[in-house]
């Protein structure tokens, strides 16, 4: 399977579910807040993956389900979560009613997703003035030590430039996005930066030999870089990049 492969790089996460779980991060309460509207009883989130966001969805006391495409994903949600009912589906084929939620969510993923596709799908379910928020957790690779970290996890990855992080196309079906960032410290043991760069689609499709190498080079950048050597605890800095829409 090849690593430049958009839809092979989408279904990735199956082989990585427990390092996904490990180690990626969550998302802070004031971005989750702003995503869903204050009135909003019943969510979709979409794409959920393990739960990283489902979790604090659940913990505002929304009434939450989860749409994940990967078995071992949703695997991993129905252990974190078993009061979620959690199905599988895409978000260009939803197996739910029309107009059956007040808001969906959408982690880490609207850049695996066919735009226009995903967004007439997500304007069928959504109740009338129903909202949709996109997000996204982005490293601030301005520190030094996690520039280079992303630079070894994106060594050979020709779809970096691809896959697009930025202001989601929902067509005219939505109100223009608006958009906040939140910035947070996660504090993370040196060792996590490896799992953190397993847990990646890049480097879950790479022949072995060439995932090790990749995987030594971050274990050997925890060991010299001035700002990592011999932590007990390193602070990844992030941004939540948060998008919502409403439905015209
Ligand atoms: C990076 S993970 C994000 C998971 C979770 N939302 C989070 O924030 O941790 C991306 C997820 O999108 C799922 N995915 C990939 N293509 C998809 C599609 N077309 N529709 C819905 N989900 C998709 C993958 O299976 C994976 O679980």
């Amino acid at each position: 399977m090849s690593t430049d492969d958009v839809g092979a790089r989408a279904a990735s996460f199956d082989r990585g579910a427990g390092a996904y779980a490990a180690a990626r991060p969550g998302y802070p309460d004031e971005a989750v807040r702003w995503a869903v509207p204050p009135d909003a009883r019943d969510v979709l989130d979409l794409a959920a993956g393990t739960g990283k966001l489902t979790q604090p969805l659940v913990a505002l006391g929304l009434h939450v389900v989860a749409v994940e495409p990967s078995d071992e994903m949703r695997a991993q949600l129905s252990a974190l979560l078993p009061d979620v009912e959690a199905f599988p589906g895409t978000a260009e084929h939803l197996d739910l009613p029309d107009a059956c939620v007040d808001a969906v969510t959408v982690a880490q993923a609207w850049h695996w997703v066919d735009p226009p596709a995903a967004a007439t799908e997500i304007a069928r379910v959504l109740r009338p003035g129903g909202q949709v928020a996109p997000i996204w957790n982005v490293r601030d690779d301005t520190v030094d030590w996690v520039g280079r970290w992303t630079e070894i996890v994106h060594r050979g990855d020709s779809l970096t430039d691809t896959l697009r992080y930025g202001e989601p196309a929902l067509g005219d079906l939505f109100t223009e996005p608006e958009h906040a960032t939140f910035r947070w410290m996660r504090p993370m043991h040196p060792a996590d930066l490896r799992t953190l760069a397993a847990s990646r689609s890049h480097l879950l499709l790479l022949p072995d030999d060439e995932r090790d190498g990749l995987l030594d080079a971050i274990d050997e950048l925890a060991a010299t870089h001035p700002d990592l050597r011999g932590r007990d605890v390193v602070e990844m800095p992030y941004r939540t990049e948060c998008y919502r829409a409403r439905l015209r």
